[in-house]
């Protein structure tokens, strides 16, 4: 209760939090579908949720990539790594998205808001086993997985699936699958039907879904009522640990179904 009232936890989201069957929702007003500045205040909210949380001395953060988290870098705070010695660290190898978007650069991106470390995670997609096998032996990509293995820390976004599939140029047979497979939600390269069915995996080097069952703080961000569907698909396989940072647009949905 103490941490609800340092938090200022509300109603709607200890409703949430219940309907969703996890541990902790924290929701900021507004649709991040109708202003971009509903992320920036998820930004706020995230770095002040680490600054109270995250204990001191040496921590690993994995991050995932994508507008969200793009948008969450830009409000972390010099100050989170005051006591901390943060090292930033792709949770996944590339994803096929833009360079902007990637995990690699949402680690950089991070890292250098608060003045702390980065490590790189050079992994292209779509690699022969061949190719993988020998990669994975390299060792600055062995170093890499390693430090990704022992995170304390992961923040992630959850994906509407089709915008996954397409931004990832998936092919058109895989589209048509996942639509006649109604998948809705994509987090981890998994992709998710409205009652949480698994779908489809994408074969990707780093932190997998069950990897998160071992660390102790789970961050997932995402907003809007457009992504209501597959906030509520991917919730039903998060660690009840997870901290969900959202907005009311998306909250909304959630809780009337609409
Ligand atoms: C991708 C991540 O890059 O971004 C996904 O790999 C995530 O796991 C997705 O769900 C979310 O993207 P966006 O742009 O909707 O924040």
């Amino acid at each position: 209760h103490l941490m609800n009232q340092l938090l200022g936890i509300k109603d709607d989201e200890k409703r949430l939090a219940a309907q969703l069957q996890i541990d902790h929702c924290l929701v900021v007003s507004g649709d991040a579908d109708q202003s971009g500045r509903v992320l920036d205040e998820l930004g706020k909210t995230l770095n002040s949720t680490l600054q109270l949380l995250l204990p001191p001395g040496r921590l690993t953060v994995a991050v995932m990539g994508g507008t969200t988290m793009a948008h969450l870098a830009r409000q972390l705070t010099f100050q989170l790594s005051a006591g901390r010695e943060l090292t930033f660290v792709p949770a996944r190898g590339g994803l096929g998205e833009a360079v902007t978007i990637q995990a690699n650069s949402i680690a950089a991106a991070m890292a250098e808001a608060t003045d702390s470390n980065y490590r790189a995670l050079y992994v292209p997609e779509n690699l022969s086993s061949e190719s993988y096998e020998s990669l994975i032996k390299e060792p600055s990509v062995k170093e890499v997985l390693g430090l990704i293995d022992k995170a304390q820390v992961v923040i992630h976004s959850v994906g509407d699936a089709l915008v996954m599939a397409r931004r990832r140029g998936m092919s058109s047979d895989t589209i048509s699958m996942l639509k006649a497979k109604h998948a809705v939600a994509e987090a981890f390269g998994v992709f998710y039907d409205a009652s949480g069915k698994v779908v489809y995996k994408i074969p990707q080097i780093g932190l997998q879904l069950a990897d998160l069952d071992h660390i102790p703080y789970v961050f997932a961000v995402a907003a809007g009522k457009s992504k209501s569907k597959a906030i509520a698909a991917y919730m039903q396989h998060a660690p009840s640990r997870t901290w969900l940072l959202t907005d009311v647009g998306a909250t909304n949905s959630i809780l009337t179904g609409a």
